[in-house]
């Protein structure tokens, strides 16, 4: 689990490695909400990976209904850390957290051009249910990704 102490690190990689990013009251907002699920990645006692996530209500990707839905707000690896296995026990762990809040499912928004994530998705057994136009500030497109848990 994430500490606050450990927020401006998180902070620090999202700048490093996502165009997208938020403000510190919205890491903190997520913190204290949702611990669990907003882990980091430490090697040699060096924080370098992050996973963001929170549960939402909304109507399930799958079926019919209104469900409690897991949204990966944010995950990201240093670049000298990629390959090595870090986002995938991220994302698996992420999901486990997820689970015991109550959500069925799980979702994101992930670039379209964003190859090794939405590899790392895929090779979690999700499924692209939903293109969003100009979802980027920049105007570029988001597949929503999603799995049931
Ligand atoms: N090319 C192709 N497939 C890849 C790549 C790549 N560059 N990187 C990861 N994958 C896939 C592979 O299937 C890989 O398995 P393999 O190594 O056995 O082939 C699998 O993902 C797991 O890889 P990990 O080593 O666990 O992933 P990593 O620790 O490198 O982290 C991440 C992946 C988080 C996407 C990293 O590349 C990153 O930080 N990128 C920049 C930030 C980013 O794009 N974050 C996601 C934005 S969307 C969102 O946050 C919801
Ligand atoms: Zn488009």
């Amino acid at each position: 689990m994430v500490e606050l102490k450990d927020i401006p690190v998180v902070m620090d990689i999202n700048l490093k490695c996502l165009p997208e990013n938020y403000t510190q009251s919205f890491f903190i907002q997520h913190y204290k909400k949702f611990p669990k699920a907003f882990l980091v990645a430490e090697v040699e006692g060096r924080v370098v990976g992050y996973i963001m996530c929170r549960v939402e209500h909304g109507i399930s990707n799958f079926k019919f209904t209104l469900t409690k839905k897991g949204h990966v707000i944010s995950i990201a690896v240093l670049p000298e850390y990629r390959r090595m296995g870090i986002g995938y026990n991220l994302m698996v762990k992420g999901m486990e957290a997820l689970k015991e809040y109550g959500a069925t499912e799980v979702y994101l928004e992930v670039r379209v051009s964003n190859y090794p994530a939405i590899h790392l998705y895929e090779k979690l057994n999700y499924v692209i249910v939903n293109r969003i136009h100009g979802y980027y500030a920049d105007g570029e497109d988001a597949y929503v990704m999603a799995r049931p848990l």
